[in-house]
């Protein structure tokens, strides 16, 4: 695969649109920009989380509210949500059951430390749903990997991880590793980063099954944490048989299996994991989990419980390294019983599906119409348009089919047709709150944008 940095755009047409797209924003948002245009006072940087600054547009809008599928900024703009908060409100802003969740559980406390009638139903319910036997709550998606993995070195008494290259699962110290000529070294742009991450990680790329055997033939990989389908880059599939060479190695290595289901959980109710048949050893997903509501769940084979059980009695008392103080607390665990009894329905899944196809067929044609050498990869309600020729089939390509420039004049142009779409990637997500007309207006309004970037004779004189 040989992708261009600019996707076949020539790079002076993509900087004129990024700077009409830019003029356009700033005439959109005056109240934004008198607000936030200098950054809000006693933020670093202007803003609460540093990432809030990664988007493409000159300044973050404030946003005034959001619901169901659509969010308003507090210049009276209206989007059409595709990016819903990176799967966070995957299944819409607010959705109603969660919001009434939310209501009843806060007139009764937010947090104790101790469980609640909720814990009940979402240990059942939990189960029911993906399969393992034992669960633990914590915060963020991050957290649940971190003690997840803290788990599989216990029982396995291995110290290293696999990651695939190009993975993303969280601020995970031991993930942030990556191949670079071929050799592992730390990722770059990390922060504060003291100690060499390589020393407790190996890193080969998705679909390489010979690469992996040979990663895994020393017997000192603790756990092997994936993606069942690569999202954090530009959409890697697995190949056909990979998740079953992957199953199988890991098992006649004695090597336990994470599925890190944060993002595919797009596929289906009971995530890829259910709907590909996958055993996996621990099982982790956090953001939409809860309807938006800061909370994630890992979860656990009877034979990694046993084997817990059995290190743990051998262990002087003291911290256990996993846990935080908000983890499990009642206000989580009443909304995302909420959102797994009445929100992440079969129903719910069979609208975004429907709505995905349609989204990633509308794409697809006009990408052919412009004759251009992208692809659209969708994986359930996730949809994503890659300005490079496709498939991908790892890390490494994935990396090399981002178009930054250009992404980022595609993503601010839809943001002023009212259609905001992820950060970080090419992302766009359906939620069982999303229209057909929403659908439509995104497929005209990149129809519109490509059609305005495609090269006339002129340009490439
Ligand atoms: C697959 C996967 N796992 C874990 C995470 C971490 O989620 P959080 O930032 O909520 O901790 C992400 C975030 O994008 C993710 O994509």
């Amino acid at each position: 695969m040989h992708a261009d940095p600019a996707g076949g755009i020539p790079l002076a047409r993509i900087a004129t649109a990024f700077e009409a797209e830019s003029a356009e924003y700033v005439a959109r948002h005056p109240r934004s920009l008198q607000r936030v245009g200098h950054g809000i006072a006693g933020f670093y940087e202007g803003v609460p989380m540093h990432w809030m600054r990664d988007w493409s547009m000159p300044f973050p809008f404030l946003v005034e509210s959001a619901r169901g599928a659509v969010l308003r900024d507090i210049d009276g703009n209206e989007y059409a949500d595709f990016c819903l908060g990176d799967t966070g409100s995957m299944f819409g802003h607010s959705p109603a059951p969660v919001a009434e969740a939310i209501v009843r559980q806060a007139g009764r406390g937010l947090t104790y430390m101790l469980p609640t009638e909720d814990a009940l139903a979402v240990g059942r319910l939990l189960t029911e749903r993906f399969g393992l036997p034992h669960w633990q709550v914590a915060t963020t998606a991050t957290d649940a990997n971190r003690f997840a993995l803290r788990v599989a070195r216990a029982v396995t008494d291995r110290p290293k991880i696999l990651v695939f290259n190009g993975c993303y699962h969280g601020t995970v110290d031991e993930t942030f590793v990556r191949l670079v000529d071929g050799r592992p070294a730390n990722r770059p742009g990390l922060l504060g980063q003291a100690a060499d991450l390589t020393q407790l990680a190996r890193v080969v790329e998705f679909n390489d099954v010979a690469a992996l055997r040979q990663a895994l033939s020393r017997h000192d990989v603790a756990c092997v944490i994936a993606e069942p389908v690569m999202t954090n880059s530009c959409m890697v599939l697995p190949d056909p048989g990979f998740h079953a060479a992957l199953r199988r190695l890991t098992r006649e290595s004695g090597t336990l299996l994470l599925i890190d289901e944060t993002h595919t959980i797009s596929t289906g109710p009971g995530g890829y994991t259910r709907a590909h048949a996958l055993e996996p050893d621990l099982f982790v997903l956090g953001k939409p989990i809860a309807g938006g509501v800061p909370a994630s769940v890992w979860g656990f084979s009877e034979d990694v419980a046993r084997r817990l059980t059995a290190a743990r009695s051998q262990m002087p008392p003291g911290h256990s390294g996993m846990g935080t103080t908000l983890s499990a607390n009642a206000l989580s665990l009443a909304a995302m019983r909420a959102t797994l009894e009445h929100v992440m329905t079969p129903e719910a899944y069979g609208h975004m599906e429907s709505l995905a196809g349609q989204l990633a067929t509308g794409l697809q044609a006009a990408v052919a119409r412009h004759r251009l050498p992208w692809h659209v990869v969708r994986i359930g309600a996730r949809v994503e348009f890659i300005c490079a020729p496709g498939p991908l089939r790892n890390g490494t390509e994935a990396e090399a089919a981002h178009a930054p420039a250009l992404e980022r004049a595609i993503h601010l142009a839809l943001l002023n047709r009212g259609c905001l779409i992820a950060p970080f990637h090419n992302m766009m997500l359906v939620s069982p709150a999303t229209t057909a007309g929403q659908v439509e207006a995104l497929v005209g309004a990149f129809d519109k944008v490509v059609a305005g970037l495609v090269p006339g004779l002129d340009d490439w004189q």
